[in-house]
């Protein structure tokens, strides 16, 4: 009885050590340098929630089609959602149509790709090595970057024509995603596609992020690029189910 008491008292004390890596959120490094890594968390998505709720002054980013703050999902065989494709996304930030987009955006790795660490990797880009490599590549600056007008074409639906860089509260601030601008060659990017151009740069300095179950991973939505490159699934013997990397996202305002 005694070994039992204390076998399940270690256990649930290894267990807790293992759940409760302080969620120090440290908003300088993030813009400074695009991205926060917490590992060791949790695969706990109610206790993010909790946690950023504080951090953030109940500043997290309500969304009407998320249907709520934490948007849950995984990756599915198929699926028209960007985040749920198995095939890796395109450079951008999240909610870039609105007038303000939430500053930072926390994934949390719920379970990690069957695959990992080779597949379901993320990659981040800060905006000023952006810069230096999009003028050093191309000759472009950021005041040109400003102005350039990118189109986005929504089925049914006139387009939208955003600059990738937008003035904010005196910053500059990314508003991007490669995987919905069309496919037109712009002349001042050596006559390539813009999503083409884009994500060569992008690929060429991304910061490369693996992500265990219970990490956690913050990112600047506004002075940072993000994306997810491809993922797996494994399908069980009776070929109903599947394994597949799943995460919980919360945007947020501090
Ligand atoms: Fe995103």
């Amino acid at each position: 009885m005694h070994l039992q008491d204390t076998r399940g008292r270690v256990a649930s004390l290894a267990v807790r050590s293992r759940s409760v890596a302080a969620c120090d959120v440290d908003v300088a490094k993030i813009r400074r340098e695009g991205f926060q890594l917490i590992r060791g968390f949790g695969a706990d998505a109610a206790r993010l929630e909790l946690e950023l709720n504080r951090v953030s002054k109940r500043k997290l980013f309500h969304s009407a089609r998320v249907g709520g703050v934490v948007h849950q999902f995984r990756v599915l065989p198929y699926s028209e959602n960007l985040s749920e494709q198995r095939s890796g996304g395109g450079y951008h930030t999240d909610f870039m149509f609105q007038p303000r987009p939430p500053e930072f955006v926390a994934l949390l790795c719920i379970r990690p790709d069957p695959r990992h660490p080779f597949y379901g990797r993320n990659q981040v880009v800060h905006r000023d090595a952006f810069l230096e490599r999009i003028r050093g590549v191309f000759g472009i600056t950021e005041a040109e970057l400003l102005n350039l007008p990118v189109k986005y074409n929504f089925t049914g639906r006139a387009p939208i024509v955003l600059p990738l860089l937008h003035r904010l509260d005196g910053e500059r601030i990314f508003k991007l995603h490669t995987s919905l601008m069309q496919a037109e060659r712009v002349s001042s990017f050596s006559d390539l596609p813009l999503k083409a151009a884009i994500e060569a740069v992008c690929g060429d300095i991304a910061q490369e992020i693996v992500l265990d179950s219970g990490d956690l991973l913050i990112v600047s939505n506004h002075c940072a690029l993000h994306r997810r490159s491809e993922c797996t699934v494994a399908f069980e013997h009776d070929g109903r189910s599947f394994q597949s990397r799943e995460l919980a996202t919360i945007r947020f305002d501090v």
